[in-house]
């Protein structure tokens, strides 16, 4: 209903052939059996109507806790406004929904790379209603994306749309070398945010320790690690609710400890959840995969505005499908650079090592490595955040 009004107020004017194409969107549900990202995500390959096209390929862009929090009001088969979905925020990680607005950051590169595949030329205008706080949040647009066509080449990144994903298991080899680093740097192609890569052998240590300490905060902090058990996706519904993190693209290998957690979670998950125990397994096996990583990239960003955050999500998402193309993966350890007052402490810790001073923001702090693929998370279907308004 909400929803409904939301597209009405605007004054969309939505084809019939986008309406078709929309509800051939509906229909063509993914298959829950298969584990790779097409087969669990709106294909674009589906689409005739240009716009939905471009947005199908954004959908893919990582993003915090992956609740999908974005919207969409259709203007015509050319144009879409995009917004944060406001009923999907995480108050409790993300008090300033800093971070959703670096994961828009990331839909709008992969609308971009996407767009280039199939001819058309991406234009987006940031903030097309000005700059807004919190209370805007879902009210106002973070860009307008429009595509015209064109025929601009297709982007060389378009090609790992669908081999990215996010790999939280330990990683292997040597460390990331600064050479494959610029060659990674080269493909990326950043243009807003300072990336730098951490690998040297005897400080390295010391910051993954602090990235890792981040965790245990998170752990220890009632509310915030609640947030996490209500985004936890057990068995079934992760197939049916598509979104949310889980455990086996967490890493958890399939077998009977998987099994057994996963068990357990469904009889009671809130106990189970917040007990010392869980706590410690969680927290042994975050250790071990953190001080495996062979490197760890930051982005950073001269001031901290609303602008950045979305400017250094679209640097980290060519980063992410470069790096994957020359064999490397990626996980986001973003724990200390998180602003809810018990992360306090270790927020100013990090910044102190990085050498890195107020407006300057470090967006995003990655572990970087070589592992093998996991099974690749859901995108729920976009009718959920478009078509039932229709
Ligand atoms: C701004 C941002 C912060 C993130 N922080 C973390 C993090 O701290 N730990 C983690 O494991 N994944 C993190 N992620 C990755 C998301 O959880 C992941 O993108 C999402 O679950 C979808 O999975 P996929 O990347 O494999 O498609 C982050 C992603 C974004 C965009």
């Amino acid at each position: 209903m909400k929803r409904r009004r939301f597209l009405m107020a605007s004054g969309t004017a939505i084809t019939a052939t986008m309406l078709f194409g929309v509800a051939s969107m509906a229909e063509k549900e993914t298959d829950a059996g298969a584990k790779d990202a097409r087969s669990r995500r709106p294909d674009p390959d589906k689409f005739d109507v240009p716009i939905l096209k471009a947005l199908a390929f954004g959908l893919n862009a990582p993003n915090p806790h992956n609740t999908q929090a974005w919207k969409f009001k259709l203007i015509n088969e050319t144009e879409a406004l995009f917004f944060v979905d406001e009923e999907r925020l995480l108050p409790a990680t993300d008090p300033i929904a800093r971070q959703i607005h670096v994961g828009c950051g990331g839909f709008i590169a992969l609308f971009e790379v996407g767009a280039s595949s199939f001819g058309y030329r991406a234009k987006v205008e940031y903030l097309p209603e000005g700059d807004y706080g919190f209370a805007d949040i879902g009210k106002k647009p973070v860009a307008r994306l429009s595509l015209q066509r064109g025929d601009i080449g297709k982007d060389a990144l378009s090609k790992e749309i669908f081999t990215r994903q996010t790999i939280r298991t330990i990683y292997h080899g040597d460390l990331v070398t600064d050479d494959e680093f610029k060659k990674v740097i080269k493909l990326t192609k950043p243009e807003y945010a300072t990336i730098e890569l951490f690998n040297d052998p005897q400080s390295l240590p010391s910051v993954l320790e602090l990235l890792y300490k981040g965790m245990e905060v998170e752990c220890n902090d009632w509310n915030v690690f609640e947030e996490s058990r209500k985004w936890f996706r057990v068995k079934g519904d992760i197939a049916v609710k598509k979104d949310g993190i889980n455990l086996r693209t967490g890493g958890t290998e399939p077998g009977f400890n998987l099994w057994l957690t996963e068990t357990l979670l469904q009889v009671d998950s809130k106990k189970l959840w917040h007990s010392e125990y869980a706590i410690k397994g969680v927290l042994k096996g975050h250790y071990e995969k953190v001080m495996s990583s062979k490197g760890v990239v930051i982005f950073k960003t001269d001031s901290n505005n609303l602008i950045d955050w979305i400017k250094c999500g679209q640097d980290y998402v060519r980063f992410q499908l470069a790096a994957y193309n020359q064999g490397f993966c990626l996980n986001p350890l973003s724990q200390v650079l998180q602003e809810y007052p018990s992360m306090a402490t270790l927020y100013n810790q990090f910044n102190q090592m990085m050498e890195v001073e107020e407006p300057a923001k470090i967006q995003m702090a990655v572990r970087i490595g070589r592992s093998n693929p996991l099974e690749y998370s859901y995108r729920r279907n976009p009718n959920k955040s478009m078509t039932t308004n229709l």
